[in-house]
């Protein structure tokens, strides 16, 4: 599903960008890492939602600890 129409960005790519990356995930690395940026803006909710829906795999992969190194690498531990 497109969830930016001023980028053509699907969930998909948003998501393996998230998964490729190493930097803290946030909406402006979302756009940074896919060489664009937001336009009209209508997109940052759904690519918010889609990047707290990633920080939370993250913690459950880890036990909720902080302590590993996606967290670190996400900005997430304690
Ligand atoms: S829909 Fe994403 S910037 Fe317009």
């Amino acid at each position: 599903m497109i969830v930016c129409s001023c980028n053509v960005l699907s969930d998909r790519d948003v998501r393996e960008t998230l998964h490729s990356r190493s930097d803290r995930p946030s909406v402006a690395s979302v756009f940074r890492n896919m060489g664009c940026e937001a336009k009209c803006g209508r997109c940052v909710r759904s690519i918010v939602s889609i990047v707290d829906q990633h920080a939370a795999a993250r913690l459950d992969e880890c036990g909720g600890s902080g302590d590993c190194d996606s967290c670190r690498a996400d900005g997430l531990a304690a």
